[in-house]
C-alpha cells in the first residue's frame, strides 16, 4: 500500500489534459455530430487526435494555431515560451461549408465520429518551409516529407472535444493512457521510471542496455514502443508486440519493468523527436530517456548522407534536460563482446576487444532473407523464431518492380519479357500496366496532374497488398513525378525497385509507336509528358535501361539476373 504513494514526476506542462466529452453528453453530441460537415483524418491525424486527447501531448489541448505552429517552426517553443519541437496540426482540403464559427467533425477513414471542432482559425502553411525547419532540409526522400505533399493546404484549429478515441482491436491489454499509464507506474514503489522508446525489434543489445538504463537509475523500465506509424519498412507493430511480451514475459523482472504501447505517429524528426519523445515520456510518467544512437534517424536523405549526426539527438536533448524534466539516459553504440560473452557501449570497450554485432540490414538481408537463422549471441532464440516465421527468405517475399519513362520507352514491352522470364522460373506476375489500368482500375481518369497522380496511387495501392502478401507485381505506367513515386516507394516499402527507362525523348517521338508524338506536336492531345508535360527523371533509380541501342530480351535479363543476386529469385 505505501507503493500507492509513489509520487512521478508532474506531467510536462503541470497538467494532464483529456480532451474525452464526459459519458453523460456523449449521445447528444454525438447525434450533433452527425448533423456537422466533416473531415476524414488520415492515419497520422488519427495519431495525434489519439494522443492530443488523452493528455499525451500535454499541455497541448488542440491542434495547433498559426501563432503556436510558426513558432514551433522558428523556435521549437510555443507561442508561449514552452519548449515543444513537433508541429501537431489539422491539414485539411477547406471544404465550402467550412469557415470560421463553424463546428466540423473529425471522421476516420471508416467514418466513425471522433471529434468536433469550432473553427477558430484557418491558416496556410509551407510544405518547404516546414520541412525544412523540422527537419533541418527539404529532401522528399524523407519519408514524412515525401507524404506532406498529401497533407491538405491549410490548417485549421479552435477548440477540441473527442467523443471517442480511435478504436484498436489488437492487443487491448497492452494500451494505457497517460493516467492509466501512471497509476500503474506508481504501484511499482520506485520514483525513478525510464522509458525506452522503439520501433525495432529488441536483440540482446537492447535488452542489456535497458537493463543496464532501469539499474543505473534504480527505478523501473517503461518499455514504451510506438505501435502508431514508425519509418515504412519497418517491422510490422504485430510482429515487435509479440517479441516485446516474450521478452517481457521471460527475461525482464516482473516488478521493474512494465510494458505499454504507444500509438504515436513517428516524424523521424531526429533531434526534435528526441526532445517531443521526452515530452510525451513525461507525460506518461516517465522522468528518464534512454538515447542510444541516430535516435529517431530517418535513414539517407538523397545523396545517401545521413539526415542528422548519430549523436545529435543526445545533445539536443542534454541540453533541455532540466527544463524537460526528462534526464536522458545516454548511450554509445551497445555491442556484443565475444571472448567475454557480454555487451558493452562501444565507447567503453576493452583494449583490442572482438567486437560482434549485426546491422539491420544484414539481419534482414543475410540472415532473415536467406532462411539463415539469427545467432543466440545476437536474438533469444524466441524472438529469432518470431521474426523467421513473419519474415520469410526472399524468394517467398513480395517485390514490385516499378517502371517509369516516358509514353513508347519500352516499359510495358520490357515489362511482358520479364514476366516470361520469371514464371520460367516459378515466380508468379501480376501485370500493372498503365494503359491497362486505365481501362478498369482508374477508368475515367484523364491526364491532369491530380488524375495522374491518382492514377498511380491506385496502382501504388494495389501493388503494396499484393507485395504485402508475398506476391510480385510489376507496374509499367509513365508515373512522371517524383515525389508521387517517392509516396509509392513508401507505401510499398521493402522490396520496391525503381526501373528508368530512360529512353530518349528523340528516339520515342521518332519511332513514335502509337503515333502519339504527332498527335501531341500538332496540339491534338494537350498535357502530353515530355512535350507540353513534365518528366521528373528519379534520381537514384534501382535501374535505368533505355530501349536505344539495347535489345528488350537484354535488359529483361539484366533485371531477372540481379532479382537472382539479390534472392528474390531462385537460380535454377
Ligand atoms: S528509433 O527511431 O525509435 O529511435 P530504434 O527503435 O532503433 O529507433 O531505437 C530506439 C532507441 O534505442 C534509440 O534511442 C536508439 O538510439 C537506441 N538504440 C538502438 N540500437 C542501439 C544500440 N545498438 N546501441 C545503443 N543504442 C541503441
Ligand atoms: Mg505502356
Amino acid at each position: 500500500m505505501i507503493a500507492e504513494k509513489t509520487r512521478l514526476i508532474a506531467p510536462y506542462g503541470g497538467e494532464l489534459i483529456d480532451l474525452l466529452v464526459p459519458r453523460k453528453q456523449l449521445v447528444e453530441q454525438t447525434a450533433y455530430a452527425r448533423t456537422l460537415p466533416y473531415v476524414q483524418i488520415s492515419p497520422r491525424v488519427e495519431c495525434d487526435l489519439e494522443l492530443l486527447a488523452v493528455g499525451a501531448f500535454s499541455p497541448l489541448t488542440g491542434f495547433m494555431n498559426r501563432a503556436d505552429f510558426q513558432s514551433v517552426l522558428d523556435t521549437m517553443r510555443l507561442a508561449d515560451g514552452t519548449l515543444f519541437p513537433i508541429p501537431i496540426t489539422l491539414p485539411i482540403e477547406l471544404g465550402a461549408d467550412m469557415e470560421l464559427g463553424v463546428d466540423i467533425a473529425l471522421r476516420d477513414r471508416k467514418n466513425n465520429i471522433l471529434a468536433i471542432m469550432t473553427i477558430e482559425e484557418i491558416y496556410a502553411w509551407d510544405l518547404e518551409e516546414t520541412a525544412a525547419k523540422v527537419f533541418g532540409k527539404y529532401d522528399t526522400r524523407h519519408p514524412i516529407i515525401a507524404e506532406m505533399h498529401r497533407w491538405g493546404r491549410v490548417n485549421v484549429a479552435g477548440p477540441l472535444r473527442v467523443l471517442r478515441l480511435p478504436p484498436h482491436l489488437d492487443f487491448a491489454e497492452l494500451r494505457r493512457t497517460p493516467a492509466e499509464t501512471r497509476a500503474v507506474l506508481a504501484r511499482y514503489g520506485h520514483p525513478n521510471v525510464v522509458a525506452f522508446q522503439t520501433r525495432n525489434p529488441l536483440h540482446r543489445v537492447h535488452e542489456a542496455l535497458t537493463k543496464r538504463a532501469a539499474a543505473n537509475i534504480d527505478g523501473v523500465l517503461l518499455l514504451h514502443p510506438v505501435v502508431g506509424m514508425t519509418q515504412p519498412g519497418d517491422v510490422d507493430h504485430y510482429t515487435r508486440v509479440r517479441v516485446y511480451r516474450t521478452l517481457i514475459d521471460n527475461y525482464y523482472e516482473e516488478d521493474r519493468s512494465l510494458l505499454s504501447l504507444l500509438p504515436l505517429a513517428m516524424r523521424m524528426a531526429g533531434p526534435r523527436e528526441a526532445v517531443w519523445h521526452a515530452i510525451i515520456r513525461r507525460n506518461y510518467g516517465a522522468n528518464h530517456l534512454i538515447v542510444g544512437r541516430d535516435h529517431a534517424g530517418p535513414g539517407p536523405d538523397s545523396r545517401g548522407e545521413p539526415f542528422y549526426g548519430p549523436y545529435d539527438a543526445q545533445d539536443m536533448i542534454i541540453q533541455h534536460a532540466e527544463e524537460l524534466g526528462v534526464k536522458p539516459v545516454p548511450f554509445t553504440e551497445m555491442v556484443y563482446l565475444e571472448d567475454e560473452d557480454r555487451y558493452e557501449e562501444n565507447a567503453k570497450l576493452p583494449n583490442g576487444a572482438k567486437v560482434r554485432k549485426i546491422s539491420g540490414t544484414q539481419v534482414r538481408e543475410d540472415y532473415l532473407g536467406k532462411g539463415v537463422p539469427l545467432p543466440p549471441w545476437f536474438s533469444r532464440p524466441a524472438v529469432a523464431e518470431i521474426l523467421a516465421e513473419s519474415y520469410p527468405p526472399r524468394h517467398r517475399r513480395g517485390v514490385c518492380l516499378w517502371f517509369t519513362g516516358l509514353s513508347g520507352s519500352g516499359k510495358s514491352t520490357t515489362a511482358e519479357h520479364i514476366v516470361n522470364l520469371l514464371l520460367e522460373k516459378g515466380r508468379n506476375v501480376t501485370v500493372l500496366d498503365g494503359d491497362v489500368v486505365r481501362t478498369h482500375l482508374s477508368r475515367g481518369l484523364g491526364f491532369s496532374k491530380e488524375d495522374r497522380d491518382t492514377n498511380i496511387r491506385r496502382i501504388g495501392y494495389v501493388a503494396s497488398e499484393i507485395v504485402r502478401h508475398g506476391g510480385m507485381v510489376i507496374c509499367a505506367a509513365i508515373s512522371p513525378y517524383r515525389a508521387t513515386r517517392e509516396d509509392v516507394r513508401n507505401l510499398v516499402g521493402e522490396g520496391f525497385f525503381e526501373i528508368h527507362m530512360a529512353t530518349p525523348l528523340e528516339f520515342v517521338e521518332a519511332r513514335d509507336i502509337k503515333g502519339l508524338y504527332a498527335k501531341a506536336r500538332r496540339g491534338e492531345i494537350k498535357d502530353f509528358t515530355g512535350i507540353d508535360d513534365p518528366y521528373e527523371p528519379p534520381l537514384h533509380p534501382d535501374f535505368i535501361l533505355t530501349a536505344e541501342n539495347t535489345p528488350v530480351e537484354d535488359n529483361a535479363r539484366r533485371v531477372v539476373e540481379r532479382l537472382i543476386e539479390l534472392g528474390f529469385v531462385r537460380s535454377d
